[in-house]
């Protein structure tokens, strides 16, 4: 894409695609959820979005309405995360702006379908990540294909399975300072939930930091310091 088209792109505004600053597209993806934006794009906003915006095609309204009310409370645990937050299972790149918006010196994001998920998106991402400074490294493969080290802050939103998640826990919570956060632990997904269960009750330097049963529901753990 040339430098004119992410330029032009940016410029355009839609209720869920300002692509302006990091915060301000935080601050539409985070408002999103209790503005009733929801009803607005359900109520046939998909036409009016792609014409205010065409080059967009428009965010899963699920998707934001799954995140976004999150998204602060992502932040708050972010922004004590001044190095490395990786985050596995990106999407259409919305959770990850709280992790940009904390600006840690490096974020790693992680899809098995990267850029056919992101693509729309993760343009302004990259750009506007870098116009701060913030690293991105992108892995366009599996989260168990992927070497993680010296993460302070960890999401995991990938494949919803217990197993699935159990091997991430087993091969990346080792290299995590700080935090691990779950999204999907109530709604549809209680094997996300068992497989936190299961790995706490293994792993005694990680205990529950705050859970949100809320759907579709949130579960931070974080690690004990040595003492
Ligand atoms: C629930 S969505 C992530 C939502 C995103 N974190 C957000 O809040 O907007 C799950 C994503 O995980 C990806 N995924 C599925 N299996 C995966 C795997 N084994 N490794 C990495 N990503 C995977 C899917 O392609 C999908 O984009």
């Amino acid at each position: 894409m040339s430098k004119e088209t992410i330029q032009l792109k940016r410029n355009l505004k839609s209720p869920i695609g300002i692509f302006d600053s990091i915060d301000q597209t935080f601050d539409e993806y985070t408002n999103y959820h209790n503005s009733g934006s929801g009803n607005y794009i359900e109520g046939n906003a998909t036409g009016l979005l792609r014409h205010k915006n065409p080059f967009l095609p428009v965010q899963k309204r699920e998707d934001l309405i799954w995140v976004s009310h999150y998204m602060d409370t992502f932040y708050q645990y972010a922004k004590k995360c001044k190095n490395h937050i990786a985050e596995l299972g990106v999407n259409q790149v919305c959770s990850t702006w709280s992790w940009a918006k904390a600006r840690p010196k490096k974020i790693t994001i992680c899809d098995i379908e990267l850029y056919e998920k992101g693509a729309h998106y993760l343009d302004s991402f990259l750009e506007l990540c870098e116009e701060e400074g913030i690293e991105v490294v992108c892995e366009n493969k599996s989260s168990l294909d992927i070497e993680l080290r010296d993460v302070d802050m960890l999401f995991v939103d990938s494949q919803h399975e217990y197993d699935h998640v159990t091997k991430e826990l087993n091969l990346h919570a080792k290299h995590v300072h700080k935090y691990i956060a779950f999204h999907d632990t109530v709604l549809c997904y209680p094997d996300v939930g068992r497989a936190v269960e299961h790995f706490l009750t293994n792993n005694k330097k990680w205990v529950i930091e705050l859970e949100d049963t809320s759907k579709p529901g949130i579960i931070i753990i974080k690690r004990i310091e040595d003492e």
